[in-house]
């Protein structure tokens, strides 16, 4: 069966967009971004340490409004990793239902440190019955360069929704 794709990411400094982009480029899926109510400091110090505070209360913060994922049957999702796991924004997106059923796959980017956010995302999709498909993927990046090659990505891609 032709799966209808759509790839969701969350992103705020634009890498986990790239890898969205670049996995649309071979599978076709729709871009997705989801975003918070509240914005984060602008401040990068700052937004570290808000960013540590919520990962460590397991804080969920509101979304603004997802689009209608009824009609997709794979969703691929992305996240920055945060203190070693998912950012909350994406903690709020996969504890918010509405996954039963859906093949899901799951990537991350970081910065040298990806500690287990696909990991922590599919058990978050398994609790949702989501199906997951294949490991996660870890992109790494060193300030704005992409250091994973974007060949692994598309691979990835092609291999984990064929
Ligand atoms: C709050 C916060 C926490 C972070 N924690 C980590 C981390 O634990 N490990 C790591 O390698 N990078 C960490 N980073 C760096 C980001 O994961 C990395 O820059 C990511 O690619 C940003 O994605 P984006 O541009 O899509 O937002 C952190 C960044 C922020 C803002």
């Amino acid at each position: 069966m032709k799966e209808k794709i759509g790839i969701l990411y969350y992103s705020l400094s634009g890498h986990t967009k790239k890898i969205a982009e670049e996995i649309k480029a071979v599978t076709g899926g729709d871009l997705i971004p989801i975003s918070t109510v509240k914005a984060y400091p602008a401040d990068y110090e700052e937004l570290v340490e808000k960013g540590q505070e919520e990962v460590e209360k397991g804080i969920m913060p509101a979304l603004l409004d997802v689009p209608n994922l009824s009609s997709y049957t794979f969703l691929f999702a992305g996240s920055p990793t945060w203190w070693y796991t998912m950012a909350p924004a994406m903690k709020s997106f996969l504890s918010g239902g509405n996954l039963a059923g859906k093949k899901m796959a799951f990537f991350t980017t970081h910065e040298g440190w990806p500690g287990k956010g696909p990991s922590h995302m599919a058990s978050l999709a398994k609790k949702g019955k989501a199906l997951v498909q294949g490991e996660g993927l870890a992109v790494r990046f060193s300030g704005s360069r992409q250091v994973t090659p974007a060949e692994e990505v598309r691979s990835w891609a092609a291999d984990v929704s064929e």
